[in-house]
């Protein structure tokens, strides 16, 4: 049984991933100011938690310690017009990326469920 991870080609896919992602993102009037100008460490942390969440190495939490996603958006305001915004640039990068159609759709059911998760204001 192959990992996700291993499917759509380990590490490198994530980077791209996110990279694609945190271009919508910095053009976003709804997100851009939530984020750094400089989004090197943003898309780096990213990449990292999405490759281990899904089969890859631990090497998010071996530099960032336990995700602690909802405690590490307490910052944030995230109400449904961010999550939505958040997730249109998600699944923009996902549909345009080389995985297969059902890594696609798999990758999309958890960012949905993980982005609502994540909502913390009305
Ligand atoms: C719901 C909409 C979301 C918004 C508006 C949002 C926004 C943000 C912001 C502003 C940061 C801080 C970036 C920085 O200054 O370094 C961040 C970090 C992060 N977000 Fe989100 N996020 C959302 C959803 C998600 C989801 C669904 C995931 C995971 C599937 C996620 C994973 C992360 C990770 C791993 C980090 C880096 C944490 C660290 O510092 O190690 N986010 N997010």
């Amino acid at each position: 049984m192959s990992t996700l991870y291993e499917r759509v080609g380990g590490q490198p896919f994530f980077g791209q991933l996110v990279e694609r992602f945190y271009q919508g993102v910095a053009q976003d009037p709804v997100l851009a100011h939530m984020y750094p100008d400089d989004l090197s460490d943003p898309t780096r942390h990213l990449a990292l938690f999405l490759g281990q969440y899904w089969g890859g190495p631990p090497t998010y939490s071996e530099e960032r310690g336990h995700p602690r996603l909802r405690m590490r958006h307490v910052p944030f305001v995230i109400g449904l017009a961010e999550r939505d915004a958040w997730l249109a640039h998600m699944v923009g990068s996902v549909r345009v990326s080389d995985a297969s159609p059902e890594d696609q759709a798999e990758l999309i059911d958890y960012l949905e469920m993980a982005s609502r998760n994540l909502i913390n204001s009305v």
